[in-house]
């Protein structure tokens, strides 16, 4: 249990004025943090419900009196004191690429054609409406439900079973002979069912949801599980996890057996035979959907053969055989009072509407990406006029619509509601943060500001960047205490980071930082010093490199000496775009960055504190292309070139577009040209089609 005192003291600001509201709340949030993590793992906690539930309450109101954001008061899982317990997906709940329009879904078919080599032939689809909930999966285990979970962040969902059976639509029990069977679905709630719910709610001066996908995530989240039996939630099923066999071959067929085994799933579902249908199909949905008695946000188009599924795959979180087709979203009208200017950690202008607060889609929206100097003046990025022209004005009528239903935007001006003297907006020639000259490259819609690392808003962006999720991830270092410890100068670089116990004195007797959470602070920044070279890459943030690109340079160049070898070799910049998926503007972009003198410094810096780790290729297959480097030429007669790479990749060999005296093996295809000469001439392996394909399949090519 933690020391009571420790508490008191946080407590005590309950009543009284508080001076500092960041450095308390980040105090608070590391308090809860922990005790939240001391919960979950399992019989050690570290503070009973009550203090839990107090804490919790002075968080949300340091959050709303102070516009601050709690990390604690956000997080998912925190929302009561009693916690779920984890469960780890058998298999990765994964999300879905977006299309917005039918260019994008005829890049979707012709990508699926192009990888499967398929042309001509006829694909079916499985077209099905996107419901607005949230998706949960269900493990049946001799065809009883044994647990169901929610998605989490894809990896690790919680354990909402005692809830999930209090709902009507989730059968108990399943007739089958498959031993495990796990279905995934949607849990929603009904908007009629929804306004009844909010409006009991609103009766008993409770809180009420601000759209059905909230309250469905709130009800299946409740610790009672008689509240949630109490609530109007409903299940539909559209997609399946571990199955220990495989009962159907297409997704069409999936549908079938999972309404024999008792599911509900979505009667507006259908299969269509080419993307002429999927249009007709979406404008259906379109015209009814105040129909559907539920939220929709999308099409979903899934391929239907599950035997071309598994040859498409994969991306890191989407599967290249589906994609939803979002609906448009709805959209309100609302004063533009001001625009303000953001600086990226690239030095990016982003412009920003600060909107007079108005519901769109049952969300409060009062700030809108304004994007570029060109968007606000009514031209997108080929000059080409948007909105025929009109330009946006602070004292405009603005309509407000939410792209894909996230981020907000502005779908047009009123220009017959105009105020009298409203001025065009002129972009700032000089950076509001550090005052440097801002330039607009050629060709290039964005302002830049040129000061680098001697912007303070460049510098917190990068370092914010930093210790983001994907990269360095320090737990109890967000963008909050890096503002605060950037400010105080004590955090100017990455390095500084790894640096910061000198001030550890200092720190304890910081109001709002105890002795625990300045020690659980440098416990979490000492684990993270070893770090596997592609987090490293693409911690620093260089522009054009994201984590993708630092996963290809990894998987090739697999070390940082090697790194650093070929960044700092003459022939940097051939050795560099050579390696597959890394492009000349990051090739430039990297090496802009190793040779710029204050940016080198910086990243030396950064790794004489870390010990960066080796990253070995994928998995190991047994292959005879496992670490090998590859390189396809001509053209391949049953495979395309995409789906080759994808599987020559997956035995562990390194593609690359080029041969040189490095290259191992080179598969021509008819129509090879000088690549293969060149491969005779250097006295290389080449393997036509037929060997190839022994490759695949593991067996002996010669
Ligand atoms: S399929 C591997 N089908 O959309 C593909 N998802 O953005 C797994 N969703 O997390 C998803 N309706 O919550 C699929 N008919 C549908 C869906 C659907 C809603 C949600 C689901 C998923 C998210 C993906």
């Amino acid at each position: 249990m933690i020391d009571r005192t420790q508490l008191e003291d946080i407590f005590a600001f309950e009543q009284g004025e508080i001076n500092n509201p960041n450095a308390l709340l980040v105090r608070v949030d590391a308090l809860l943090i922990e005790a939240l993590s001391a919960y979950h793992d399992g019989d050690d906690p570290i503070m009973n419900d009550d203090d839990y539930d107090r804490l919790m309450r002075l968080a949300k109101h340091i959050e709303s009196d102070h516009g601050l954001k709690s990390k604690a008061a956000n997080q998912v899982g925190a929302r009561s004191s009693k916690g779920f317990s984890k469960i780890r997906h058998a298999r990765p709940m994964l999300s879905l690429a977006n299309a917005f329009n039918e260019e994008d879904i005829a890049d979707f078919d012709r990508y699926i054609r192009d990888f499967l080599s398929l042309p001509d032939a006829p694909l079916t689809y499985f077209a099905e409406p996107k419901i607005d909930g949230l998706s949960l999966s269900l493990r049946y285990e001799s065809g009883e439900l044994i647990y169901a979970a929610t998605r989490g962040d894809g990896e690790e969902g919680e354990d909402v079973t005692h809830n999930a059976k209090t709902i009507a639509d989730i059968p108990h029990k399943i007739a089958t002979e498959i031993d495990v069977v796990e279905i995934r679905g949607e849990v929603y709630m009904e908007r009629g069912a929804f306004a009844d719910f909010n409006e009991v709610e609103k009766k008993a001066g409770r809180k009420i949801a601000a759209n059905p996908r909230n309250a469905a995530a709130g009800s299946l989240r409740q610790i009672d599980p008689n509240v949630t039996a109490k609530r109007p939630l409903r299940f539909m099923a559209y997609a399946w996890g571990e199955m220990s066999s495989m009962p159907f071959v297409s997704q069409s067929d999936a549908n079938l057996a999972f309404r024999d085994w008792g599911f509900q799933t979505d009667k507006l579902a259908k299969s269509c035979e080419n993307i002429t249908e999927l249009s007709e199909h979406y404008q259906h949905i379109l015209t009814h959907r105040s129909d559907i008695p539920y939220d929709i946000d999308g099409v979903v188009y899934k391929l239907d053969a599950l035997d071309l599924q598994k040859r498409l795959g994969f991306r890191s979180t989407t599967p290249r055989w589906a994609i939803a087709h979002k609906l448009p979203s709805e959209s309100a009208f609302t004063r533009l009072l001001a625009i303000d200017i953001q600086i990226g950690r690239t030095g990016a202008l982003s412009p920003v509407a600060r909107l007079d607060p108005v519901t769109v889609g049952g969300v409060v929206v009062s700030n809108a990406t304004l994007h570029n100097a060109d968007y606000i003046l009514g031209f997108d990025s080929k000059g080409k006029p948007i909105r025929d022209g009109r330009d946006i004005r602070v004292g405009d009528l603005v309509e407000i619509y939410r792209a894909g239903d996230v981020i907000p935007k502005i779908k047009d001006v009123l220009i017959a509601e105009r105020p009298e003297n409203t001025v065009v907006f002129e972009f700032p020639n000089a950076c509001p943060e550090c005052g440097s000259p801002v330039v607009r490259e050629e060709g290039e819609a964005v302002h830049r500001c040129t000061g680098g690392l001697v912007c303070p808003a460049q510098a917190v962006e990068g370092l914010k960047h930093f210790v983001s999720r994907d990269a360095f991830n320090i737990d109890g270092l967000g963008a909050k205490q890096i503002e605060y410890f950037y400010g105080l100068g004590w955090v100017k670089t990455p390095s500084d980071i790894f640096n910061l116990s000198i001030y550890r004195d200092k720190l304890e007797n910081t109001e709002g930082f105890g002795k625990l959470s300045v020690q659980n602070l440098f416990a979490s920044i000492d684990m993270v010093r070893e770090v596997p070279l592609d987090r490293f890459l693409f911690s620093l943030g260089i522009r054009h490199v994201g984590a993708g690109t630092s996963r290809d340079l990894s998987l090739h160049l697999n070390s940082l000496d090697n790194f650093i070898k070929i960044i700092d070799g003459e022939d940097s910049q051939e050795r560099l775009s050579n390696i597959d998926g890394v492009g000349p503007v990051v090739v430039k972009s990297l090496i802009s960055t190793f040779q710029n003198p204050v940016q080198r410094k910086i990243i030396d810096d950064l790794i004489a504190q870390l010990q960066i780790l080796d990253v070995e290729p994928l998995q190991s297959s047994g292959s005879v292309f496992e670490g090998k480097i590859v390189v396809f030429t001509g053209n391949l007669e049953n495979m395309s070139r995409s789906e080759a790479k994808v599987r020559a990749e997956g035995l562990g060999a390194k593609v690359s577009s080029s041969v040189s005296s490095k290259t191992d093996f080179v598969v021509a295809g008819p129509g090879a040209g000088s690549k293969a000469k060149k491969a005779l001439e250097l006295g290389l392996i080449v393997l036509d089609e037929e060997k190839f394909n022994l490759v695949l399949d593991g067996q002996p090519f010669e």
